[in-house]
């Protein structure tokens, strides 16, 4: 049997510099665990658009939709702010979401135990934390019609809809259900049936589909409530399932939890591939991060815990999920920091690469 495979993506900014430090963790697969994988490396963003005046080359965009696994590092960046709308460098990530129809977005929020002074939260709230949003990635109302800035009477009005289908909730219910059955086993879905018949439906199918998967415990709450429970006792979740529009900010409201950006990992999971697992792209929540390019100062952990999100869900290996967990884990407590995870008390910041060295010497 073939490897399996990867295609990464580095795309701009500080994405190259975090995902040299993934390769080497992939490269230690192979050689320390007999884990080897098929590795390609294009170009997406704005690097793709130097090379081939878009930023996602058809060639790309079809072997992406070969690989059993997409990792990405990030777009973007002031070089490409002022080009025309269709060839930015975030119209490659939207092309790769919207044609590997990635509609489960995974967003873990999880508490190092080292890192938890860095939450805005009591430590006590936070300490231990490890929750997953999944937020429905491809409907509702950032694609819903109609949509637009009309002309009515003697002014004008923006419209958006909010619109899902039955089999769209469905399907991301199903993926949420999955994702706790594997954990705790308690899932918790928002939506605000209260004021939207979207929601209503939502809660419905989500209800229904329930059925298939009895052992989890389901509960529903209107998202606003969702909000504040999030940050009042954010320990009574495990899995939450929510929409586009409201996962969007729960999910960013979550993150930060549990502190620095350069700690967020997420994944985009779509429908089951002829190999049973599901068509996926794998990519830290963080930015090409201008500001710090070329530094050595870029956190790589954030693309790193994605690809230990990968490992789990593409290639089951959640065993092997964990380890590269817990080395980040023994290396944090060992009070190793990049410059974002700094505090006030003068601890000399690691560079990407030597943060890269410490991981992989803790899993050795
Ligand atoms: P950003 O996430 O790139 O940076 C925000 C702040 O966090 C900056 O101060 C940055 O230095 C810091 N930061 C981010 N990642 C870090 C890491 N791994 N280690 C240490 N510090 C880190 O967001 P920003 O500045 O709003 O956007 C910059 C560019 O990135 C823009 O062109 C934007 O469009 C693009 N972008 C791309 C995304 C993607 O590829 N998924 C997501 C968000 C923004
Ligand atoms: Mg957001």
């Amino acid at each position: 049997m073939s490897n399996p495979s990867i295609l990464i993506l580095p795309g701009d900014g500080i994405g190259p510099e975090v995902m040299a430090q993934v390769t080497r963790i992939i490269d230690w697969y192979g050689n320390k665990r007999d884990l080897a994988f098929d590795v390609s490396t294009d170009l997406v963003g704005g690097a793709a658009y130097d090379a081939h005046g878009v930023p996602l080359h058809d060639d790309t965009m079809a072997r992406a939709m070969q690989v059993d696994a997409v990792l990405l590092g990030a777009v973007g960046g002031p070089k490409y702010d002022d080009l025309d709308f269709s060839v930015k460098p975030e119209r490659g990530l939207l092309r790769l979401r919207k044609e590997m129809d990635l509609f489960s977005n995974l967003r873990p929020a999880q508490c190092f135990d080292a890192l938890a002074d860095f939450s805005s939260l009591k430590k006590d709230i936070v300490a231990g934390l490890d929750i997953m949003i999944v937020r429905e990635l491809t409907s509702g109302v950032y694609f819903g019609e109609p949509r637009g800035i009309f002309n009515e009477g003697n002014e004008r009005v923006g419209i958006n809809t909010q619109r899902y289908t039955e089999s769209e909730i469905e399907r991301v219910a199903r993926s949420a259900f999955e994702l706790a059955m594997a954990r705790g086993k308690k899932l918790c879905s928002m939506e605000k049936a209260n004021v939207m018949e979207s929601g209503v439906l939502w809660r419905e199918v989500v209800t229904r589909v329930h059925a298939d998967y009895p052992e989890v415990e389901l509960s529903h709450m209107y998202a606003d409530n969702g909000a504040m429970q999030l940050v009042r006792a954010p320990k009574q979740f495990d899995v939450i399932v929510t929409d586009n529009l409201f996962g969007d900010i729960l999910s960013d409201c979550a993150a930060m939890l549990t502190g620095s950006l350069g700690m967020l990992p997420s994944a985009s999971l779509g429908a089951p591939m002829d190999n049973g697992r599901p068509r996926a792209m794998y990519e830290p929540v963080h930015g090409s991060a201008p500001d710090i390019t070329g530094q050595s100062k870029a956190n790589p952990i954030a693309c790193i815990l994605s690809f230990a999100m990968a490992l789990r869900y593409s290639f089951d290996q959640g065993a092997e999920a964990d380890r590269l967990e817990a080395a980040i884990e023994t290396v944090l407590a060992d009070g190793l920091r990049t410059a974002d995870l700094l505090g006030e008390d003068g601890v000399t910041p690691v560079s990407t690469s030597g943060m890269g060295d410490a991981i992989l010497a803790a899993l050795d």
